[in-house]
């Protein structure tokens, strides 16, 4: 052995995983109490937003509207939960289904069900493009919470409720509160029920002029009262402790019983 190759041997048995885990833990758990960090964090969120930047992703050459903290996010709960099905209430560009696809690929799920109001015919062409990942999709035309859409849901589900779902589409508390009542009982014990955008509580209200939604009516109000309803679901705090930057602080939500 070398003398470096010794001394990177040293370093990776001084800590164990399990004790690396831990320390990285405690340490997000700080930062998550540090005010003065988490208000230059969403400073940053708030200043890029003006330039697009959670647009700005792609998986695989699809855009999708989230960030890389928040995709590591989902990438955690799939590989931790091993969901059968992962539904994406609001598709847009179809990036989001794609990365989606992709972890069910290698883990071994079943589909990813992506609803949308609007699926344009070019984005099944393109979701139809990605080969062996094209076979994961199932594409449904219609508002996230009619009848009808929810019967389409439940017929493709067959049964199973390993289910992860992500809601983003429309963002009024209204809305997103139907969608929580819609979709959680599709959730079992331990899988996750994700409500996107609830980042609107935090930002500026002249961000949002042009839409039905801003403070005081958007996913995370919609959240709160959703979680004084039930007692199935609670915020997985972990996660928020550990993003810095996030779409969905306190959107994590993770079915209990
Ligand atoms: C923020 S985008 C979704 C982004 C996507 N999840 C991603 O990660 O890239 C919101 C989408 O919700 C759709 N939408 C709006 N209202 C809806 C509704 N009532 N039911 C279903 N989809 C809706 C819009 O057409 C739009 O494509």
């Amino acid at each position: 052995m070398t003398e470096q190759s010794m001394a990177n041997h040293q370093a990776k048995t001084i800590v164990s995983k399990e004790e690396f885990l831990r320390i990285n833990e405690n340490a997000a758990h700080e930062m998550s109490m540090d005010k003065q960090l988490q208000g230059k964090a969403l400073e940053v969120l708030v200043q890029a937003d003006r330039h697009r930047w959670i647009h700005q992703n792609t998986w695989f050459g699809e855009p999708l509207l989230n960030l890389p903290q928040d995709m590591f996010a989902i990438q955690d709960i799939i590989w931790r939960t091993r969901p059968d099905f992962v539904i994406e209430v609001g598709v847009a560009w179809g990036g989001g289904m794609l990365f989606e696809a992709t972890l069910l690929e290698i883990l071994g799920g079943k589909k990813v069900i992506g609803i949308d109001i609007f699926i344009p015919p070019d984005l099944r062409q393109r979701l139809s493009s990605h080969r062996k990942l094209s076979e994961r999709f199932e594409l449904i035309e219609g508002s996230s919470t009619s009848a009808d859409t929810l019967t389409r849901v439940k017929a493709l589900l067959g049964g199973s409720r390993k289910v992860l779902v992500i809601l983003d589409s429309n963002h009024t508390h209204e809305h997103v509160l139907n969608e929580l009542r819609t979709y959680a009982p599709l959730v079992e014990k331990g899988q996750y029920l994700i409500c996107g955008d609830t980042i609107v509580e935090h930002m500026p209200p002249q961000l949002h002029v042009v839409r039905p939604w801003g403070p005081g009516n958007n996913p995370a109000t919609a959240v709160k009262q959703f979680l004084s309803e039930t007692d199935r679901f609670v915020v997985d705090e972990k996660i928020d402790r550990r993003q810095l930057f996030s779409c969905h602080p306190g959107g994590y939500l993770q079915a209990v019983k």
